[in-house]
């Protein structure tokens, strides 16, 4: 029986057909994975069947029935829930707070009722969470969670995730995965984006592919293979495998000495971190989400002060220090929308950022159009970008795309040192493999990458060194060629070494 039927559906933004004549069809209980480039148009599609768009043309059913789904009250009330590829929840207030806003009569709210209420709720499910907690305290892994039980809470049958696995840690993918699968075990429908293509054939049942806002193929994942996968999504072969030269290290380009470092909260969050990095070196920084990544990256880049230990070059005496030591720097941070990104404006302003008043892009204090605009046409080219047209806003792309406005960004001009966090989230295969190029390519040229991550293979395979973060500290620092993926993993996770 299928819970949901689309019938040549087709969504424009301006003149550029964002879906085109999509026909898809979900079965109750089952998990449907959907798969495609950046830009492919799958965020576009699920806005439409969650109401926050309205399609063109095209008809939706659900349960067999025609619907239209005009809002998002609407899509609640045919049973349609939908997790944000971006979270959207509200930092500052708690849990239950999020988890009710905009469902009941305010005046006579009990929220102690409600605490129970979620409590409840969220156990049935083996959803974990504290009802009181505030967003802003929690990890990610746990604010999805949320996400999850705010659309169980309104009654939820069919829940689409999308891109849930792109900010979670291995062991929160797994509980993920099992709290799916109990879902789909009690009658939920599911909807599941990922550019993971092992996953998708592992957790799903059925796969569509979008392409350019097509649907090139509907199949059963029982007898599908990754590359067989790939190549529907991409229209080409793609060579999933990479060449890393050997380490021909020059001067030392940044060195970090006993570096101690708190977090927003006033928590010591980094201690103790010594290191050098030379050029033509990548080292890895090897850990779970939130053991002091983003505050080590922050420092060193001069965003965040130092609490005790020294950095060299010193990022605070100067705020030109990027210049004044003659050292290019180039930082791609991991929360793309809060500190990579201006959403609100173009691509083009985007780009230009860091250099925007620098010739040839400012002249006498006047901004220079034709070359910002010449130099977003090139960088749209070099890195793929998938958007119609230089003045679309950040916040109308795609979410891989945003990714890829800061790498054009962070690795234009031959930066002397990157500081690359999570640099290929969000990013579908094809472009993975572009951008683990290019840094390899900046590494031959001589460029000293820090490449913080918590994709344990992708540091395996693109890095010299390897360190691993763990509470703050590097426990341990390893030669790539001999490490192995268990030994680093078990000192990921606290073990002793
Ligand atoms: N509000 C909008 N205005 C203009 N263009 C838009 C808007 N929303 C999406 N687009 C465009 O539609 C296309 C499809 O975007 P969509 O977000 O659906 O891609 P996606 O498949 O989810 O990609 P990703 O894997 O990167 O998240 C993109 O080219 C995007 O720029
Ligand atoms: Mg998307």
């Amino acid at each position: 029986m299928s819970y949901l039927h689309l019938e040549n559906i087709t969504k424009s933004f301006g003149n550029f057909i964002a879906n085109d004549n999509i026909n898809l069809n979900i079965e109750t209980g089952t998990i449907h994975g959907i798969l495609g480039e950046n830009g492919a148009g799958k965020s576009t599609l699920m806005n439409i069947i969650s109401g926050l768009y309205q399609p063109d043309s095209g008809q939706i059913f659900i349960n067999n029935n025609p619907v239209k789904i005009s809002s998002s009250a609407t899509a609640i009330k045919l049973g349609i829930g939908m997790i944000h590829q971006h979270f959207m929840l509200i930092p500052k207030l708690t849990v239950t707070e999020n988890i009710i806003l905009g469902t009941d009569n305010n005046l006579h709210l009990n929220l102690r009722q409600k605490q129970v209420e979620i409590s409840k709720l969220s156990q049935s499910y083996n959803l974990e969470i504290d009802p009181t907690a505030k967003i802003e305290n929690l990890p990610v892994g746990i604010q999805q969670r949320v996400e999850i039980v705010k659309v169980l809470y309104r009654q939820a049958k069919l829940l689409i995730l999308d891109e849930p696995t792109a900010v979670l840690t291995p062991s929160e993918i797994q509980s993920l995965i099992n709290i799916l699968r109990q879902l789909v075990a009690n009658g939920h429908t599911i909807i599941f984006i990922s550019h993971k293509l092992e996953e998708v054939i592992n957790l799903c049942d059925c796969v569509t592919i979008l392409r350019r806002g097509k649907v090139v193929a509907s199949t059963t994942t029982k007898e599908a293979t990754p590359q067989q996968l790939a190549d529907l999504m991409i229209g080409r072969v793609i060579n999933l495998q990479l060449e890393k030269k050997p380490v021909s290290s020059g001067k030392i380009v940044l060195s970090v000495q006993n570096l101690q470092v708190v977090d927003d909260r006033g928590v010591i969050a980094v201690k103790n971190i010594s290191f050098e990095l030379r050029e033509g070196e990548i080292l890895g920084v090897a850990g779970v989400d939130g053991n002091g990544q983003r505050e080590l990256a922050d420092a060193i880049c001069g965003l965040r002060k130092v609490k005790q230990g020294k950095i060299y070059p010193d990022p605070n005496s100067s705020p030109l220090f990027a210049r004044e030591e003659n050292l290019r720097l180039g930082y791609i941070p991991d929360d793309r929308q809060k500190n990579g990104l201006v959403m609100e404006f173009d691509i083009a302003e985007n780009l230009i950022l860091k250099l925007f008043k620098n010739l040839p892009f400012s002249r006498h204090g006047l901004l220079q159009r034709d070359a910002i605009n010449n130099n977003a046409i090139s960088a749209i080219t070099e890195f793929d970008i998938r958007a119609n047209g230089i003045n679309i806003k950040a916040r109308q792309l795609s979410g891989g795309n945003q990714q890829k406005i800061i790498l054009a960004r962070e690795l234009a001009g031959e930066p002397e040192l990157i500081v690359a966090m999570q640099p290929t989230r969000g990013l579908d295969i094809g472009a993975i493999e572009a951008v683990q190029r290019r840094l390899l390519a900046e590494k031959e040229r001589g460029a000293a990458i820090l490449y913080i991550s918590t994709e344990l293979e992708e540091i395996m395979t693109m890095c010299d060194y390897i360190a691993v973060i763990y509470q703050g500290e590097f426990v341990g620092i390893f030669d790539a060629a001999i490490a192995t993926v268990e030994e680093i993993g078990l000192l990921m996770g606290g073990g002793i070494r």
